[in-house]
């Protein structure tokens, strides 16, 4: 292959069918490909405060979804709770079939999920690059022992992990800023940065939380073609997001939460039009 920037290799998932893009003409959306996540009756309280209470839906495999709604409508909550930073009070969640609900988030991450905070978290005293190249192996496991018994191997990984997590860094634009601390650069680069510490990850599906929230809109475009490139790759994403242009221009389907329930969902024309929805947005401001 050659010409402009290629992802960075996604793998194929063990062989799960999940059908190449051809030529970049449409997407693979709800194939029964890797990444279609199921979430079923999902609650999650705070003392009285039920945040999400009672979610359904499904973010289809190979598809970008976009997770709408009002502030405090639960969208944050029912991320943290997909991605095992909470246990569910009710309800399930499934990865390609596989229930993942309740599990601690590394056990989340290593089914394929990986997610990204609305508030960057980046390790601020470390480069870019040391940022990108710690985030654990999926596959992890054998490392342990590796390190005692081939010593030569382990040295080969690494020079491996750190090539993957260089191609990834250009992927994402950041290669001029890889040596600079992770914390003295822009929000906006720095929510790149966690894209790029999800997809080190050889993810599944991603989950992005604002991803354009403060960031300038030069880079804005830069994360819209990256998602875009690595959807055509067959990524699924689940992408939580105020900007209307974004959700727009970037989902296949839209997920719409009110006061910890779905009030809608479908194809975006037909969701912003929805008068439920705008009244949730305050008398059309979702425009
Ligand atoms: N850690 C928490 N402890 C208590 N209440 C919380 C916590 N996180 C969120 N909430 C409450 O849950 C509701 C949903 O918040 P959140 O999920 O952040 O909404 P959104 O992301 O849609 O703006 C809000 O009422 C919020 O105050
Ligand atoms: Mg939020």
């Amino acid at each position: 292959m050659s010409g402009g920037t290629r992802p960075p290799e996604l793998s194929a998932h063990g062989g799960n069918g999940r059908p190449a893009t051809s030529g970049g003409t449409g997407r693979p959306a709800g194939d029964g490909g890797a990444g279609r996540l199921e979430v079923a009756d999902v609650v999650k309280a705070f003392g009285a405060n039920r945040a999400v209470d009672g979610v359904s839906f499904v973010a289809e495999a190979g598809r970008i979804t976009g997770l709408i709604g009002p502030n405090g409508a639960g969208k944050t909550t029912l991320f943290n709770a997909v991605a095992g930073e909470y246990p569910l009070d009710a309800g399930s969640v499934r990865l390609d079939g596989e229930q993942i609900g309740s599990l601690p988030p590394y056990r989340v991450f290593s089914h394929g999920l990986a997610r990204t905070f609305q508030i960057p978290r980046p390790f601020g005293g470390m480069t870019v690059l040391e940022n990108v190249m710690c985030v654990p192996e999926r596959q992890a496991g054998e490392r342990f022992w590796n390190s005692w018994l081939r010593p030569g191997l382990v040295a080969r990984e690494e020079r491996r992990n750190m090539e993957r997590a260089r191609e990834i860094i250009e992927f994402c634009g950041l290669t001029k800023v890889e040596r600079q601390l992770a914390g003295a650069i822009s929000g906006g680069q720095q929510k790149l940065v966690e894209l790029a510490r999800a997809l080190m990850a050889d993810p599944k599906i991603v989950l992005l939380d604002e991803p354009g929230a403060g960031v300038n809109p030069a880079l804005l475009d830069t994360i819209v073609d990256r998602i875009v490139e690595l959807n055509k790759r067959g990524l699924s994403f689940l992408i939580i997001e105020h900007n209307m242009d974004f959700i727009m221009s970037l989902c296949d389907h839209i997920v719409v939460m009110a006061t910890g329930r779905v009030i809608a969902e479908g194809e975006p024309d037909t969701v912003i039009a929805d008068p439920q929805v705008i009244d949730a947005y305050l008398g059309g401001a979702i425009q």
